[in-house]
């Protein structure tokens, strides 16, 4: 049994968003992990209407003291382009779910990551699976920062398949290239990057929709709500956050390869791109920029069959 001394404290960075809404309730029902604060920032939608997002699944999940902060409000350089025409008008799915009974607390995200990690030193893991703004915002408000935190865990980027938002670069990434730059040159204790090339590993099919729907628990009840518009189009949804949110929870679930990873910002074609320098046995890559691990290979079976365990159904 896990005793609560033991339990991973995690704070979350997230533009909820269908999937990241997911993240957090398979978070939530981990054992292993206290939840400790979600903050949000400018991606998928806005930061208000996903700290709205995040305060609807800490409700589903039970947990209504949990704060959730709002962030960025763009990002630091480019001009902010939501993904209404993914996650629908209201960020999840157009699913018309209750709105919360909790408001966002005052502070803001970056103030809130920052003061937690000088609370909690080595101790706090950061799931990072929005736009890089308030993790770049971050360091620059506390240098230390990289030793403070235990860890951070990041969806995004695609280091050797197509990116989803152009042709090289994924969505997190693209939306704030010099924010990811910041954050992926930093010399964390522990990072990892959980790009497409893994998420790609992590698909929910119609059967596993019908097991979900087998469930009858609230939290599946919720998750079929908003993933509905994306399964009835494309009969398939890619669990991009909350696969990162279980390779934080449990590592194993996939193996890495570690590289430096830098972000593309001037590229015509490719601004926003994650190029990774394979030539890491050169001993001067390495003393020039640090080492992301980089996840590669999924056990796509035992992540969603915890997915939807974490989700009250069956494996
Ligand atoms: O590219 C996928 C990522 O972009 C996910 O985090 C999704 O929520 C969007 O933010
Ligand atoms: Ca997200």
């Amino acid at each position: 049994m896990t005793g609560q001394a033991e339990r991973r404290l995690v704070v979350i960075d997230c533009d909820p968003g269908i999937d990241d809404a997911l993240a957090i309730l398979y978070l939530a029902a981990d054992p292993g992990v206290e939840l400790v604060a979600i903050g949000t920032v400018d991606g998928n939608v806005e930061p208000e209407l996903g700290a709205e997002n995040a305060l609807r699944a800490l409700e589903m999940a039970d947990l209504r003291s949990v704060p959730v902060a709002v962030g960025a409000r763009s990002p630091l350089l480019q001009p902010s382009r939501h993904a209404e025409y993914f996650h629908g008008q209201d960020g999840l799915g157009d699913s018309a779910l209750p709105p919360p009974g909790r408001s966002p607390s005052t502070e803001s995200a970056v103030e809130q990551l920052v003061r937690l990690a000088r609370l909690h030193p080595g101790a706090l893991s950061l799931l990072a699976i929005g736009p890089l703004t308030n993790v770049a915002l971050a360091l620059s408000l506390e240098p230390d920062l990289p030793e403070l935190l235990r860890e951070v865990v990041i969806m995004g980027g695609a280091v050797f398949g197509p990116g989803n938002e152009s042709p090289w670069a994924e969505f997190n990434i693209a939306h704030d290239p010099e924010a990811a730059e910041i954050v992926l040159r930093a010399r964390w204790r522990h990072s990892v990057l959980v790009g497409l090339d893994a998420t790609r590993q992590a698909i929910l099919d119609l059967e596993g929709e019908s097991k979900l729907a087998e469930a009858g628990s609230a939290q599946a009840r919720f998750a079929l709500a908003m993933l509905n518009q994306q399964m009835r189009a494309n009969s398939q949804f890619e669990l991009c956050d909350p696969l990162a949110a279980g390779i934080l929870a449990d590592p194993s679930l996939a193996t890495y390869r570690p590289m430096p990873v830098s972000v593309e910002l001037e590229g015509r074609h490719t601004r926003g791109a994650t190029i990774a320098d394979r030539r890491v046995t050169l001993a001067e890559v390495v003393e020039t920029r640090p080492q992301v691990q980089v996840a590669m290979q999924v056990d796509s079976r035992r992540f969603l069959g915890t997915f939807r365990r974490r989700l009250g159904a069956p494996e």
